[in-house]
């Protein structure tokens, strides 16, 4: 099959002819991938760890399911258990979207023709979706749903529904970096939580963002902006740092509610970062990859203290009633077109990579999704 690999630092190279990827029990379904979302760390695996020469870039995908593998059997067709309650019927040829762990291994990766993972985690597209819409619903829906519902305690299904302002006090969370595609994820799951969504965005994307539920947006490019937010004492209790320097998490502290709260960051804090506030407010990072149940030792490095497989289970067990095929309830929600895509971008891989991640690289994406396509 063809495949995208880092080459060296700073450059990636197309082959040809690499080997498709093997099945087992743990990655028993073969996607042919159609398109493939690019997300920041495709960029930046080329030039930094865990990226290394020969890996295989890419985690977002959508495609069709080409081939099951149950109980050591290659199967056509499949049955298999959910929760234990429910039962989902995945077949050969289902449209089906996900995300891989890409850029830290030669065996896995999105841009390339064939991927191999977990039938648990296959959501089904919807007929009324297209595949490149499809390829959007990948790393920056699972970081925003690890992020909000995993670790900062959103619950969901909300048991009775409420709507905006039916929430108790606090109701206003914070999106710092809600034009990143993290951050457009992020802000529909806090709607569907009821919450009033305050966002950091530059104004220019106000129209984009209120169509995703955005509330109140003020612009990071605008001093008199950010101060306005910081003089007027808003009621959160809750933020999401999606652009994650120590200036933005800095700022998300001190911008929770005087009583106190909590900051999710999606990137790494450098080790002697200080909470200034640490009596009243919690802050946590998480890697995405943990919902995909797999050996977390290569992201070590990223850590203070070692991932515990204990957590990694509970994050795939979690994970699996959000992306389950069509019984979890990320399927539901595009089918019910609740969950919007992002706004895409086409480029087609296997002829102009290099210029796709020099586009991430110069921030000309901004409130768009590059979506590569892989099939002719
Ligand atoms: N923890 C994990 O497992 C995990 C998983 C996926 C991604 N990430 C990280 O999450 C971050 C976001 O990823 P993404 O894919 O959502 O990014 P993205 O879509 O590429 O984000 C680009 C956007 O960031 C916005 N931005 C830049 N600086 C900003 C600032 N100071 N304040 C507010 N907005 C700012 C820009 O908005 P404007 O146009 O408004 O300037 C731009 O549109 C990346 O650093 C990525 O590496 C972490």
């Amino acid at each position: 099959m063809k495949a995208c690999l880092i080459e060296a630092p700073g450059r990636t190279r197309i082959v040809q002819y690499y080997p498709k990827p093997r099945l087992d029990q743990e990655h028993n379904a073969l996607v042919r991938v159609y398109a493939a979302a690019q997300n920041p760390p495709d960029s930046f695996s080329t030039r930094q760890d865990p990226g290394r020469p020969g890996h295989m870039m890419g985690s977002d995908f959508s495609g069709w399911v080409d081939q099951l593998l149950l109980s050591g059997e290659k199967r056509t067709t499949m049955t298999t258990e959910t929760t234990g309650k429910s039962r989902f019927d995945l077949e050969v040829g289902d449209r089906v979207c996900g995300m891989v762990l890409g850029n830290a291994s030669k065996g896995s990766g999105s841009f390339a023709e064939y991927i191999a993972t977990s039938s648990d985690l296959l959501v089904k597209v919807p007929d009324e979706i297209r595949m490149e819409e499809a390829s959007t619903f990948g790393m920056s829906l699972w970081t925003a749903i690890q992020a909000l519902h995993f670790k900062s305690n959103l619950e969901w299904p909300i048991r009775p529904p409420k709507k905006k302002g039916e929430r108790d006090q606090p109701d206003e969370i914070l999106i710092w970096g809600g034009a990143t595609s993290v951050g457009m994820f992020a802000i529909q799951l806090a709607n569907f939580s009821a919450f009033k969504v305050v966002d950091v965005a530059k104004s220019s994307h106000r129209e984009l963002l209120e169509t995703y539920g955005a509330d109140i947006i003020y612009d990071y490019s605008d001093r008199n902006s950010i101060e306005r937010l910081m003089d007027e004492n808003r009621n959160v209790a809750l933020a999401l740092d999606c652009v994650a320097s120590t200036s933005t998490v800095e700022e998300c502290i001190g911008l929770i509610r005087r009583e106190g709260g909590h900051v999710h960051h999606v990137l790494p804090m450098p080790p002697d970062f200080q909470n200034p506030r640490q009596d009243q407010v919690t802050t946590k990072f998480s890697l995405v990859h943990s919902m995909l149940g797999d050996n977390m030792s290569w992201s070590s490095y990223l850590f203070k203290e070692p991932i515990k497989e204990t957590e990694v289970r509970k994050d795939f067990e979690m994970a699996k009633k959000w992306f389950s095929f069509d019984q979890g309830y990320v399927y539901q929600l595009i089918k019910e077109k609740r969950l919007k895509q992002l706004p895409v971008k086409i480029s087609h891989v296997f002829h102009h990579t290099e210029e796709g991640l020099k586009l991430m690289d110069c921030d000309q994406l901004r409130g768009q999704k590059l979506v590569h396509i892989l099939q002719s």
